[in-house]
């Protein structure tokens, strides 16, 4: 019988097969400084949920990335943006709070 997969799960599938490149861009120095936007309470929060690149890449390691095609950017995104060079996106996780 063949296995029914749902529209996602088949282009994650197809995108992990296809071994694309993954750019990974943090500052890995926690949250940035609040403006004022972002109110009094996201104050205690700055510098704050720092990524530790080294464990990214042995977790992508773990699972079978092809360690070739990782690109860990750190910094700040408006300096960091600019250096990625993908022509196409296949997927796209924005996980910045
Ligand atoms: C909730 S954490 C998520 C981290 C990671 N995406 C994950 O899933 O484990 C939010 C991250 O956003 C990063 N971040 C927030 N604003 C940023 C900015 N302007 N430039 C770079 N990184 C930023 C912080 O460094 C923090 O590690």
């Amino acid at each position: 019988m063949q296995r029914r997969y749902s529209r996602v799960t088949r282009s994650l599938r197809d995108t992990i097969s296809a071994q694309p490149d993954i750019w990974l861009l943090d500052s890995f120095q926690g949250m940035p400084e609040t403006t004022p936007e972002d109110g009094d309470a996201a104050k205690a929060h700055v510098g704050k949920v720092v990524g530790d690149p080294a464990r990214v890449q042995k977790v992508l390691g773990d699972v079978g990335a092809n360690m070739n095609r990782v690109h860990i950017v750190p910094g700040w995104f408006q300096d960091t943006f600019p250096s990625v060079s993908a022509s196409e996106v296949a997927l796209l996780n924005i996980d910045a709070d």
